[in-house]
């Protein structure tokens, strides 16, 4: 399967369907208790980042490819917001965050799913005081406008955390986009992209070893970041 974007016989709207296809199969297996599990399996990665950017008393945050809320409930967990927006362009995603939410210890927390594309945010200017987003950017067939659609609801100076596969390698022909293989960038151009769009890295953390542990201890399910030998960074930027 060849499922790049720029490939002739694979448009982007091709690749997003796909992928968006993928996922509500993916999600809908998942209900709260394997959120649950998914979450607390994730936190090696999710609570370094998170802890750069508490306490978030008072936020708006925004998690883009919120998913059934990996990163947004370990926030709500660590230091509440008081309002946390998750966005996914998969229905079932979002049907799976919402009974997150409604469950203990989420109840008092106001948490809104918007059904949405990463690269046409369904939300206004200047929205967001934090962003987050973890292993979502790389799926996206056109991660300048994603970038920019970022910056745009950032209000000047909010801080953003993003954790996402790159290679480090040349990419190969029939690479799997939905396993977030082909997507992925290398850090060098994630930092083009970043810089364009109005984005400065403040900090970056090189997670590839804890991700491959938690990999091969079956603790996130992700045979592709081994089998294509990708890297996993976490980026903490702000809006200038
Ligand atoms: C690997 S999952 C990560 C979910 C969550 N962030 C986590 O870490 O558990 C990627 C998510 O991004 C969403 N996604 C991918 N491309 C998207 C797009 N163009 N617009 C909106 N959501 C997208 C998928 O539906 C999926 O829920």
């Amino acid at each position: 399967m060849d499922a790049s974007p720029h490939s002739s016989n694979c448009s982007q709207k091709e690749v997003k369907g796909k992928t968006r296809a993928n996922y509500e199969t993916q999600w809908g297996r998942y209900d709260e208790r394997i959120a649950a599990e998914r979450r607390l399996n994730n936190s090696p990665v999710a609570d370094p980042l998170l802890r750069t950017i508490m306490p978030l008393t008072g936020k708006t945050m925004i998690d883009l490819g919120v998913g059934t809320g990996g990163f947004a409930f370990r926030a709500m967990e660590l230091s509440p917001p008081e309002r946390m927006i998750g966005v996914d362009f998969s229905s079932r995603a979002l049907h799976v965050s919402k009974a997150v939410a409604d469950a203990q210890p989420f109840t008092d927390m106001d948490f809104e799913g918007v059904l949405g594309d990463l690269e046409r945010l369904p939300l206004a200017d200047r929205c967001a005081d934090v962003i987050l987003s973890q292993a979502s950017f790389n799926l996206l067939p056109d991660k300048s406008a994603g970038m920019k659609e970022m910056a745009r609801i950032a209000k000047p100076g909010a801080k953003m955390v993003l954790s996402d596969a790159f290679r480090a390698r040349r990419k190969c022909e029939g690479e799997p986009w939905e396993a977030c293989v082909a997507g992925a960038v290398t850090v060098a151009e994630f930092s083009t992209l970043a810089l364009s769009a109005g984005i400065i890295i403040s900090h970056q953390i090189d997670f590839t070893p804890r991700v491959t542990q938690l990999v091969k201890s079956k603790k996130w399910d992700w045979p592709e970041f081994i089998e294509h030998r990708l890297d996993y960074r976490g980026f903490v930027m702000f809006k200038a």
